[in-house]
């Protein structure tokens, strides 16, 4: 499959047809997508509805202060036993909104609300946050899905909104979002895309399905040691905070009284808010992409195909 992406990534999407179609995949993403180089945003108000990015949101005290905790080599990542090449099981923390809890990540939950409530009125209904964190190697992708609480083991229920902080910027390959929401009984039509970029923020509704693609691979201003490194934050109005030994998730967020070496900072607290968020946010236009889903050779399915079958890179 590997050679399919890098077929695709050069414009050769024929050559990978061939190779996919031997693989049983009915459909790929559109070349677009895989050719990250073509994925500009550009600053404009102009909203889509269910995507809004924002540039420019933390001050840079905040910014590395986060990025701190969570760059490559940080304590969070060996606490976690978390594989840069290849994430482990998934695990997020969560704490009740304006509670004593949550530190920077509830500072920075709130001023998202108080910017974004005009995107989305709903987010004024969150009662609860959920956070969890990425570091992935350039070409490093995290399959489409949607978030839900935890992982949709009992039964499927979305956040509000969810967003993505980029904490750091240029490495790996952009966040799709679809329109296919959980209740689609068809693949998605359109999608939408947020390029990795330090210091930006997307935001989508909660219920659609998402995921990352992997950066160009021929990037050469990409090291071997360059990291995604990105901060996710699910808005819900209720959510179940599991007190469960071990990681996983909706763990609850370590309280202020906590001796973990990467809870110190993330609870510390800076007297005034504007010592930590910019207050010109950058509204940014989502780069929207139709079709997503191309049939290979031209056969489209005439029933919702079977998730394997869709080719994302991966
Ligand atoms: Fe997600």
């Amino acid at each position: 499959m590997r050679s399919a992406l890098l077929l695709c990534q050069n414009g050769k999407e024929n050559e990978a047809d061939e190779i996919l179609k031997d693989l049983g995949f009915k459909y790929r993403l559109c070349p677009k997508i895989f050719r990250c180089e073509e994925l500009r945003v550009t600053e404009s108000d102009e909203s889509v509805g269910c995507v809004s990015i924002r540039d420019n949101i933390l001050n840079s005290y905040l910014l590395d202060k986060l990025y701190g905790i969570f760059s490559s080599g940080a304590d969070y990542w060996a606490y976690h036993n978390y594989n840069e090449s290849n994430p482990c099981e998934y695990f997020s923390y969560a704490f009740q909104l304006n509670g004593n809890g949550g530190g920077l990540i509830n500072e920075t939950a709130e001023f998202l609300i108080e910017n974004l409530c005009e995107d989305f009125p709903a987010i004024k209904d969150t009662k609860y946050i959920e956070w969890w964190a990425h570091c992935r190697e350039h070409a490093g992708s995290h399959q489409l899905h949607f978030d839900s609480d935890d992982e949709g083991r009992t039964q499927v229920l979305n956040p509000i909104v969810s967003c993505v902080l980029y904490l750091n910027g240029g490495t790996g390959g952009p966040t799709l979002v679809t329109d296919q929401a959980l209740t689609s009984r068809n693949l998605a039509t359109k999608g939408w895309i947020c390029p990795p970029k330090k210091n930006r923020m997307c935001m989508f509704r909660g219920d659609l399905l998402h995921g990352v693609t992997p950066g160009q691979s021929d990037n050469e201003l990409i090291s071997s040691h360059d990291r995604r490194v990105t901060l996710m934050i699910a808005f819900w109005s209720d959510l179940k905070i599991r007190n469960a030994p071990g990681f996983g998730s909706s763990r609850a967020h370590p309280g202020n009284e906590s001796n973990i070496p990467w809870a110190k900072p993330l609870n510390s607290s800076i007297e005034n808010a504007a010592d930590k968020f910019n207050d010109r946010l950058i509204h940014v236009r989502p780069n929207t992409i139709e079709p997503i889903w191309i049939p290979i050779h031209g056969t489209v399915s005439s029933t919702m195909p079977q998730y394997d079958e869709c080719f994302q890179g991966i």
